[in-house]
Formats: C-alpha cells, structure tokens, sequence
C-alpha cells in the first residue's frame, strides 16, 4: 500500500509537515508513507500550462499521486481558507484522471481551522468522489516545534490512534475500490 502525504504549510518548522513526518515513521510495515516536499515550488496554475506545456516539477506531482493509493492532507488554516500553495496544487490535478477516485483523508495538527476544514472538505469532495470526510484525526499541536510534535505523537497513546487511523484508512481504500 503506497501512501502520499501532502502539508499544506510550507513553513519549515510546520507542525502540520512534523505531524505527517510522524505518521510515516509509524506506519505499519504494509503501509509506505511517503511525504511530498515539493507543493511549495510548483508554479502557479494556468490551464494554458497543461499537458504538453506541463513544466516538470507539475509532471513529478502528478506522478507521485497517480501512483499512490491514497493521500492524507494535512493544512493550517491561512485567513479563514485553505492556504493558496495546497489550493495551487489540487488545481493542477483536477483536469486530470489522476485525483478522481483517488482515497483521500485529512489530519489536523491544530484545534483551530474549522473554516479552512470546511472549504477543504468541499474541495476534496468535489475532485475525488474517493474522499471520506468521516476519517479524520486532530491533535491539538498549534505553535509546537517540530521535536515537541514527534514527542507528542510518538507516546504509546497517539502512536495506537495514528496506527489506527492509517489502518482503517487502508481498509477503506481496499474496500471502496470498485476497479
Ligand atoms: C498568514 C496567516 C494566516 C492565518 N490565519 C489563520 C486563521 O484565519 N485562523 C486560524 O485559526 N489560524 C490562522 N493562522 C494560524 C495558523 O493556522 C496556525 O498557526 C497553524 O497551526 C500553522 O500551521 P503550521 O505549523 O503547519 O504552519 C494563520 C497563520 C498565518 C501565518
């Protein structure tokens, strides 16, 4: 089962991007996870730089999420919306085949964001008629360092509820595959 996991912060020391670089490190063996790094250099969206005018860092994108089986995203909250480098990205697949009946998931790393949530929720429900909005999971790590975020999650506690989470994020992308 091969996971991509994309932060919507673009901030080095995002508690967001540390909580995502947590559950890759406590992935149970049948799940890789891998972190997607580069949604901050992809160019601004244009439909005029689709397909062949694609630059290449949009193809690596599209790519490394054509071949996942599922997605978790995970944001802070920017002026009550989605920040505008994740909102750049999904814009880049949504004219593709790629993110259509992609499993997608979200995580939380704030107790805040209710607004940004929802408008997130709308998105993703809107590109991927895979999205499942009932699998959700929230810590509450707003303003933690990154090494505070692992600490905080790699207790026995958060461990069991990150393992759980992917699990049943894995079952549901068996299950819901009608391929
Ligand atoms: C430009 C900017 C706008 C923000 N707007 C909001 C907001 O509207 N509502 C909110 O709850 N937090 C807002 N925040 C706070 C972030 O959502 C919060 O600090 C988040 O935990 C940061 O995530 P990160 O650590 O992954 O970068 C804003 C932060 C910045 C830098």
């Amino acid at each position: 089962m091969k996971l991509l996991a994309l932060s919507g912060s673009a901030r080095t020391a995002s508690t967001n991007t540390a909580m995502l670089d947590s559950f890759c490190r406590l992935a149970p063996p049948d799940i890789d996870l891998v972190l997607y790094h580069g949604l901050a250099d992809l160019p601004i969206f244009s439909p005029d730089r689709e397909g062949e005018n694609a630059p290449a860092m949009v193809n690596e994108f599209i790519c490394a999420v054509h071949q996942a089986d599922g997605i978790i995203v995970a944001s802070p909250e920017y002026v009550r919306g989605i920040p505008g480098g994740l909102k750049n990205a999904i814009d880049w697949l949504v004219s593709g085949d790629e993110i259509i009946a992609k499993p997608i998931v979200l995580a939380h790393a704030s107790h805040r964001g209710s607004d940004m949530l929802a408008s997130l929720r709308l998105v993703l429900g809107t590109v991927s008629h895979r999205f499942n909005a009932e699998l959700f999971v929230q810590f509450p790590l707003m303003s933690q360092t990154p090494q505070d975020v692992r600490r905080t999650l790699e207790t026995k506690g958060n461990t069991s509820m990150i393992v759980a989470f992917l699990k049943e994020f894995s079952t549901y992308i068996v299950q819901s595959d009608t391929d």
